[in-house]
C-alpha cells in the first residue's frame, strides 16, 4: 500500500487549440501520418483526438525509445496496434535500431495504394510526403535528424513551447512535415497524467518531484522489483509504502541533512532522473490490458 498523497496535475499548454487547427489545415498537404509514441507509455502518450484529427489518412505508429521499454511489453503493444490495424514499429532514435525499417514498412504496408496510385499516374517522382506528431519531448526531433541524417532540427524544444512546422527532405523522394507537439488535452485520469510525468513529458515546474518519485517506487517494487534492488541494493518487502522505499534508498545512499534527516527532495530527484536516463532498466509502465476498462 501506498500512502502517498499528491496533489492533481494540472496542465493545459496555450498552444493546444493552434496545434489542432494547424495539423487539420496541414493534412491535405501530406500522404500519411507518422505518430510518435512513447513506447514506456503508448497510450498515455497517444493523444486521444489523434484518430478524429487524421481522420482516413493512412498511419503508422513509431515506438520510440524502445531501448527503454521492456521489449515482451512492446511486443504486447505491436500486437495491440495490430488488432486496431495500425502499423506499429519499434524504434530507437537514440542508437537508430529499428529506423532502417521504417521506410520499407512505410511504404510497403501503410503508403503501398499511395504509390501504387502514383505509379499507375506516371507520376512516380512526385515526393511521399508524411507528418511526423508527437507529444513534447517523445523524440520526434531526434526521429527527423536520424532520418534527415543531419542535425537539422533542433532538440532543445522543452515541453509546453511552441514551435512552427517545417518541411525536412530525407533520402528516397520523402519529405517528412515536423508539427510543433501535441499534448494530451485533458488530464482527466490522473493515471496517465502521472506516467507523462514520470517519463518527463511534463514540465517538471509544475510537479511535487518528492510524491512523484514514491509513486514510481510504487509501481516499479510492483512491477519490477528486481530493477529496484539491483540498482539500490535495498531489500523490498511487499508492504513497502512509496515513503518507505525511497527513505531505504536515500540511507542507502547516504542521502542525509545536516541533522541527521533524511534528504528526500534530493533522493526524489536523484530517483526520477536515473529512471528517466534508463539507469533502473529496460521499464514498461502501462499495457494494454491497463486500459480494457476504459
Ligand atoms: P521532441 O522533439 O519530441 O520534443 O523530442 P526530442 O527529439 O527533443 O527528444 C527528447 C529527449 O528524448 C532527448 O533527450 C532525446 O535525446 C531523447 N530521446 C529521443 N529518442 C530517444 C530514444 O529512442 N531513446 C532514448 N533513450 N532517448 C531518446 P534530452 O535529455 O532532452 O537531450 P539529450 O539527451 O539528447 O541531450
Amino acid at each position: 500500500m501506498d500512502n502517498t498523497q499528491m496533489k492533481n496535475i494540472q496542465w493545459f499548454p496555450g498552444h493546444m487549440t493552434k496545434t489542432r487547427r494547424m495539423i487539420a489545415s496541414n493534412l491535405s498537404l501530406v500522404d500519411g501520418v507518422a505518430e510518435i509514441l512513447d513506447a514506456r507509455t503508448p497510450l498515455s502518450s497517444h493523444n486521444p483526438e489523434m484518430d478524429r484529427l487524421i481522420k482516413d489518412k493512412p498511419h503508422m505508429v513509431l515506438l520510440n525509445k524502445s531501448d527503454m521499454a521492456d521489449e515482451p511489453s512492446t511486443q504486447k503493444w505491436i500486437a495491440y496496434f495490430k488488432k486496431n490495424n495500425v502499423v506499429a514499429i519499434p524504434i530507437d532514435c537514440k542508437t537508430g535500431k529499428g529506423i532502417k525499417s521504417f521506410l520499407p514498412i512505410l511504404k510497403t504496408r501503410v503508403l503501398n495504394e499511395t504509390i501504387q496510385k502514383r505509379i499507375s499516374q506516371g507520376a512516380v517522382g512526385m515526393p511521399i510526403r508524411l507528418m511526423i506528431l508527437g507529444i513534447p519531448n517523445v523524440g520526434k526531433s531526434s526521429f527527423i535528424n536520424k532520418m534527415a541524417k543531419s542535425k537539422k532540427t533542433k532538440v532543445e524544444d522543452r515541453p509546453g513551447v511552441t514551435r512552427t512546422k517545417q518541411w525536412v527532405k530525407i533520402d528516397d523522394g520523402i519529405e517528412l512535415l515536423d508539427m510543433p507537439g501535441v499534448l494530451w488535452p485533458k488530464f482527466e485520469d490522473q493515471k496517465i497524467a502521472v506516467r507523462l510525468a514520470f517519463t518527463g513529458s511534463i514540465n517538471d515546474d509544475i510537479l511535487d518531484i518528492e510524491a512523484l518519485s514514491m509513486k514510481l517506487l510504487t509501481y516499479l517494487s510492483a512491477k519490477y522489483p528486481a530493477a529496484l534492488v539491483s540498482r539500490y541494493k535495498i531489500q523490498i518487502s511487499d508492504d513497502d509504502s512509496g515513503l518507505d522505499l525511497i527513505n531505504k534508498i536515500a540511507i542507502k545512499r547516504g542521502m542525509l541533512l545536516s541533522g541527521g534527516e533524511i534528504n528526500l527532495e534530493r533522493a526524489a530527484i536523484t530517483i526520477i532522473d536515473e529512471f528517466r536516463s534508463g539507469k533502473l532498466g529496460k521499464i514498461t509502465l502501462e499495457l494494454p490490458e491497463d486500459f480494457s476498462n476504459g
